[in-house]
């Protein structure tokens, strides 16, 4: 059930389909979308490769923290996105569980992450083998997405429609 009062936030690993599936839920709950990644464009004027590579990963993970922040902050309910690595910094796991949103882990095997990443231009980290790094990568992650969910989310197999039902069920 989606909280009328609340924010929903989408976390999981690159390409569990959170920024698809954020469009589809802001249409159907008429609710603005934001998406940290491109709300950390928007504000450098800077992608998020040029961010990695030029001033390294901390500085994007502080900047993540910043629009987290400010989008959960927002009065208005609204449906975001939160990029991959979100849950890495213990600020950003305390203000999801801060109860100003529903946080919705949408939970992927690696066959069908690895299947969905290969247009990466916005993924620094997977350059190299993907299947490999993305296992690495949820390994170290799936507790800390586990930590802040209020619902799991399985989208094997299932179509971006379905998946948006079972979110909102
Ligand atoms: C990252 C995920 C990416 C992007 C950056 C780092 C991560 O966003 O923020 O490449 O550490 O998981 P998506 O999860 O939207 O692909």
């Amino acid at each position: 059930m989606i909280d009328p009062q609340r924010h929903v936030v989408l976390v999981g690993m690159m390409g569990a389909g959170k920024t698809t599936i954020g469009r589809l839920l802001g249409r159907r709950l008429d609710r603005a979308v934001y998406d940290s990644d491109v709300m950390i464009e928007a504000r450098t004027g800077r992608t998020v490769r040029e961010i990695f590579v030029e001033d390294g990963e901390a500085a994007f993970r502080a900047l993540e923290t910043n629009v987290l922040i400010d989008a959960l902050a927002e009065s208005e309910p609204s449906v975001i996105a939160a990029a991959g690595g979100v849950v890495l910094a213990e600020a950003n796991r305390a203000a999801l569980r801060s109860g100003a949103a529903k946080v919705v882990w949408l939970n992927a095997d690696i066959d069908t992450l690895a299947a969905r990443v290969a247009s990466g231009a916005h993924r620094p980290l997977l350059d190299g083998d993907p299947a490999v790094i993305l296992r690495r990568l949820a390994a170290e992650r799936e507790p800390l997405y586990r930590e802040v969910a209020d619902a799991i989310v399985t989208v094997d197999g299932r179509s971006a429609d379905e998946v948006v039902e079972a979110v909102l069920r």
